[in-house]
């Protein structure tokens, strides 16, 4: 069962019109390897076996989930994300599908598509009661939106509410990284997380966490940021 009140999403679900060959992906592949809201996220909802699951959690233009998926063909991977043109945007990179403006009807799928990846198109706090405790392996949330008005911090992704139900869906032990190269919101979650009695912090040395991860891929919003001189933190938690 859905929630009687849904939560308030405050970002947005759509951006520039989606051309041709995107939105034939919308509408005929996502429906493929969508989860629909009655779904219990167990390995089961891949079409392959796969020996533990990752969540990202705002995938935006999916480079990373794409690519996180393409290096570990036996994970299973799940994105959720509420823009569709992000979304879009995945499924060209998983299809392999080249955007072309004169592409509708044939949607044929190269040999090499990525096959570990289910999406879940809409607000993640909805998903939350479909994923049983214990049962994932990593969680990313990877540059989430920052919010920085102080009358805005309660819309934060990270917050004691969402935190509680990361921890319970991680397994013992599992990951939860954090990446964002926003001040207010590098604080805010340092602070959050101190608080928070299910997580560990895993920085090691005064600078890893200032440096990206070896098995990093990066994103279209750290490269905005790199260009507007912004660098990034990169903050593994581990659940205790
Ligand atoms: C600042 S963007 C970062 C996108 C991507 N991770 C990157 O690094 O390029 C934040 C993304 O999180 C998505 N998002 C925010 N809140 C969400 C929620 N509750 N459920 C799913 N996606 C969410 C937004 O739609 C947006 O695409």
């Amino acid at each position: 069962m859905l929630p009687t009140n849904p939560p308030k999403f405050f970002g947005r679900r759509k951006g520039r019109v989606i051309r041709c060959a995107k939105s034939a992906l919308l509408e005929k592949f996502l429906p493929q390897i969508r989860i629909n809201k009655q779904q219990i996220i167990t390995p089961s909802i891949f079409s392959i076996p796969v020996s533990k699951i990752y969540l990202e959690i705002g995938f935006g233009n999916g480079e990373h989930l794409a690519e996180q998926a393409r290096r570990h063909p036996d994970i299973g991977f799940i994105g959720a994300e509420v823009f569709q043109n992000g979304i879009a945007n995945l499924l060209t990179l998983i299809t392999g599908i080249k955007i072309k403006d004169d592409l509708t009807d044939n949607i044929e799928l190269t040999t090499d598509r990525v096959d570990n990846i289910r999406i879940f198109d809409d607000d993640m706090r909805l998903l939350f009661s479909k994923i049983p405790d214990n049962s994932l392996d990593k969680i990313f949330l990877l540059f989430p939106d920052p919010w920085p008005k102080k009358r805005h911090e309660n819309r934060r992704f990270v917050n004691p509410e969402n935190l509680k139900e990361l921890a319970r869906c991680l397994k013992s032990g599992g990951i939860l990284r954090i990446a964002t190269d926003h001040k207010i919101y590098k604080h805010w979650t340092l602070r959050q997380l101190h608080d928070c009695p299910y997580f560990r912090w895993t920085a090691t040395c005064g600078n890893d966490w200032k440096h990206e991860p070896t098995d990093w891929v990066q994103t279209k919003y750290q490269r905005k940021a790199l260009r507007e001189g912004r660098r990034a933190v990169f903050l593994d938690y581990q659940k205790i």
